[in-house]
């Protein structure tokens, strides 16, 4: 093969996934195999576990479109990186499986990665998926002082398909039919917008009345349980949950990189929005796109949900307000 002078190699979206862990390979692997970028980057402290995975990646290469995968260990690879989804965290040990713990442990891992990340890459979007997520966000926004619009958390995304999935499967219809959010927490607070919830275009709380409320005698609150505990109860068994997780953080990136943009319940702060007044990193039902979120919209809440939502942010101002920074 002979060089033609003056080729150059076309750029592609070059997507850095922080942690070669369960989240994050899974994450790379659905990146891969639903073409959404041909350039990962494999990063990982230790390096010989980002090179096994990259390399156990880079021999399905031709069943992927022939990406490029590339493992690193310092960061250094990732430079000039157009999104960087941030996985890294601690893990609860048996002894201590507190919140709290794993969240201090995983500030002080973020503390040390992030500096870095961002002087490689100052311009690109920063997903946030380390749990938990939203405080994570706020974490990461504080200490790469990067924007609101360009560093976010898929935060109830997940929550949110996974309410629509449990209603689907109620009316014993396709999950991708039924409409509705989870907005605040992802997590324990989060909140289920019931008022949101629409199939085919006709609102559900139209046609069912005190919906998971009021005398609710068809159970539908045991959906908000089952939407707050849907992690939990795989991470009993198999110890941790990624393959849901993964598919919704690659549908954000499609939606960032895929010049279409999307509607979806992420979170970044929002402060001045919904009438916080301080910094609180919650999701909300917002435009994802190329440059990262363009617009936060207004959900109309009923009186329950507003008060639900205040109770999310004031527990996330809490735990913001305990981080060491
Ligand atoms: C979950 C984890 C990712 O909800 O928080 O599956």
């Amino acid at each position: 093969m002979k060089p033609l002078e003056g080729f150059e190699k076309p750029r592609f979206p070059k997507i850095s996934v922080v942690g070669a862990g369960q989240v994050g390979t899974a994450i790379c692997a659905m990146l891969l195999v639903r073409n959404i970028t041909k350039y990962v980057v494999v990063l990982d402290v230790n390096y010989e576990l980002a090179k096994a995975e990259a390399l156990d990646f880079q021999h399905g290469s031709v069943f992927m479109g022939d990406p490029r995968i590339v493992p690193c260990g310092d960061g250094s690879h990732a430079i000039d990186s157009d999104v960087i989804i941030i996985t890294a965290g601690a893990r609860p040990s048996d002894k201590d499986r507190s919140r709290l713990t794993v969240m201090h442990k995983t500030v002080e891992i973020l503390k040390d990665v992030v500096p870095k990340m961002v002087k490689l890459s100052p311009k690109a979007i920063y997903i946030v998926v380390s749990n938990p997520a939203d405080v994570m966000t706020y974490a990461v926004q504080q200490i790469g002082k990067l924007p609101k619009h360009r560093c976010f958390t898929t935060g109830c995304h997940l929550d949110s398909v996974r309410f629509r999935n449990f209603i689907a499967r109620r009316f014993q219809l396709p999950p991708s039919q039924v409409e509705g959010y989870v907005i605040g927490e992802h997590g324990s607070s989060a909140v289920p917008v019931w008022s949101s919830v629409s199939i085919g275009g006709i609102r559900l709380s139209h046609v069912v009345k005190d919906l998971a409320c009021g005398d609710d005698p068809e159970n539908w609150s045991e959906i908000n349980e089952q939407v707050i505990t849907g992690g939990l109860s795989v991470a009993k068994t198999k110890g941790y949950t990624n393959w849901a997780v993964a598919l919704t953080c690659a549908d954000i990136v499609q939606a960032l990189c895929g010049g279409k943009g999307k509607i979806a319940s992420v979170g970044t702060d929002m402060k001045g929005l919904y009438g916080f007044k301080e910094s609180v990193v919650l999701s909300l039902p917002c435009l994802v796109t190329s440059g990262g979120i363009s617009h936060v919209f207004q959900l109309p809440l009923t009186d329950v949900e507003k008060g639900k939502l205040q109770a999310s942010a004031d527990t996330l101002m809490e735990a913001q307000c305990s981080l060491k920074l």
